[in-house]
């Protein structure tokens, strides 16, 4: 019987036994999946030692159907999306601006979690574009200001000069946004939380909106 319940089964709760951790324990019909996240979240940047804690990996769809992943900085999590910032001329963003589906999927080791999230995107309005802009270091505005992200690149020797002479060129000026780098916001319909149990009994949640509602269901392992 549990092998044939599976995702496609419903909104069914499936039985489970044992100990569950707290996130699953405190879950109601009235439990927002965004919270947990920003919870388990706050908790991997908190507990984590790498340097870039913010890593997490965006799939979206190229123009031959294939999915496209790599790894972005998540600037922000709220109920209305998920933020990431990139050059408009990147590959992500033609994926997006032909087909808004995007997936983010993470592995927090520290926290034994995996959260896979699908939605639609959106782009920033400029203003939210202009505070990430700011918060920004100034050699990543230098390096964003020099290149055009993903286009080719003649020589990986021209790389370093380049980026020299437009340091030099900058001297001590503010860099404003260029109209080409923004960000997109991915509305979530589908948040899935697994917490890595080393029996391979882990615990899944699944989170699927439906009629503008959060419904849950646990998932097998
Ligand atoms: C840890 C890490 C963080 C990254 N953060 C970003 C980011 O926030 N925005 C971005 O455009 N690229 C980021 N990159 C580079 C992307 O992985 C990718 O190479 C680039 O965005 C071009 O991808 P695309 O042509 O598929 O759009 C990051 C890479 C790594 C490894």
């Amino acid at each position: 019987m549990m092998k044939t319940s599976g995702a496609a089964s419903g909104m069914q709760v499936a039985p489970h036994g044992g100990s569950v951790h707290k996130w699953h324990e405190r879950l109601t019909p009235m439990s927002k999946p965004i919270d947990l996240f920003k919870e388990i979240w706050h908790q991997a940047k908190r507990e984590g030692t790498l340097k870039h804690r913010n890593a997490v990996c965006v799939s979206t769809v190229d123009a031959d159907g294939y999915p496209n992943a790599r790894f972005v900085d998540l600037k922000e999590a709220e109920d209305t999306g998920f933020v990431f910032c990139t050059h408009l001329g990147s590959g992500k963003a033609h994926d997006i601006a032909r087909n808004p589906k995007a997936a983010i999927t993470l592995w927090w080791e520290h926290v034994a979690r995996q959260i896979r999230i699908k939605g639609l995107c959106e782009p920033l309005l400029p203003q939210e574009a202009d505070a990430h802009w700011a918060s920004r270091l100034r050699d990543a505005q230098i390096a964003t200001v020099t290149f055009s992200q993903s286009c080719a690149l003649d020589s990986l020797e021209s790389l370093e000069g380049t980026y020299a002479r437009a340091v030099a060129g900058f001297g001590e000026a503010d860099i404003p946004r260029p109209d080409d780098w923004g960000g997109f916001r991915l509305r979530p319909e589908y948040i899935e939380f697994l917490e890595f149990k080393e029996n391979r009994l882990h615990r899944r949640t699944a989170h699927a909106m439906v009629d503008g509602q959060w419904h849950q269901r646990f998932l097998q392992p």
